[in-house]
């Protein structure tokens, strides 16, 4: 069985290397991101603050999140809705972090999370994989980047989404989810000391690709 871990903050490009990755290895791919983001979408269709513990656990236990892919592309389904698209929107980013700092979420969630992996060879893609959900994962990355690169992706790929967005303010809410993602109590962001860091700012995809793709074609752990 192959788990690959991927961590990281956001904009490190974590997401776009394990979709690449999974194509390329045939191997499934789950973005435990989208999952928070379909937690705290969610809590704001039911009108409840992602920080409130009590709100949050009236529905949490029994979500209706299902993560398929369908011809190659993944869709996230909440109450039987293709939230996909919606779970991208820039309010959704904080929502999910905020929510993600919950106890009864992250455990809810990894649950979901280590019973994919255990079924079948996949990449994981998210903040805590390497340390708490899959320990035992064959392979481990932290993968980042400066909060200036990664505010510049997010800005490039907002706008060529045709979302209005300010560079300035992207970079602040950048280094504000990673404060709150990296000083939660619970599983926060870290880097792993079994983990490979690869510093994406001056490398493109194709070689963080490539890089990954060679070390477990190899079998090197
Ligand atoms: O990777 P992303 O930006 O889609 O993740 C959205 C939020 O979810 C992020 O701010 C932190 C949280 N998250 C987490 O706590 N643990 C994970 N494994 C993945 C995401």
């Amino acid at each position: 069985m192959i788990n690959i871990a991927i961590d990281g903050p956001c904009g490190s490009g974590k997401s776009t290397v394990a979709k690449l990755l999974a194509k390329e290895l045939n191997i499934l791919y789950l973005d435990t991101g989208a999952m928070y983001r379909a937690c705290g979408l969610k809590a704001k269709r039911m009108g409840i603050d992602c920080l409130d513990e009590k709100g949050v656990s009236s529905f949490i236990y029994n979500i209706d999140l299902k993560v398929k892919y369908e011809n190659g592309t993944q869709h996230v389904y909440l109450d039987g809705e293709d939230v996909s698209l919606a779970i991208r929107e820039n309010e959704v980013s904080m929502l999910a972090s905020n929510i993600s700092s919950l106890e009864i979420v992250r455990k809810k969630m990894v649950e979901m999370q280590r019973y994919v992996a255990s079924m079948q060879d996949c990449v994981l893609d998210g903040r805590d994989i390497c340390m708490y959900v899959l320990p035992n994962a064959n392979y481990k990355f932290f993968m980042t980047a400066s909060a200036e690169v990664r505010a510049k992706r997010r800005y490039e790929e907002l706008i060529s989404r045709g979302q209005t967005v300010d560079y300035n303010s992207l970079l602040v809410e950048i280094n504000q989810r990673d404060y709150n993602d990296s000083h939660r109590e619970c599983a926060p962001l870290a880097i792993a000391p079994d983990a490979e860091v690869i510093d994406t700012s001056n490398m493109s995809i194709q070689e963080v690709v490539a890089h990954i793709v060679n070390k477990v074609r190899k079998g090197e752990e």
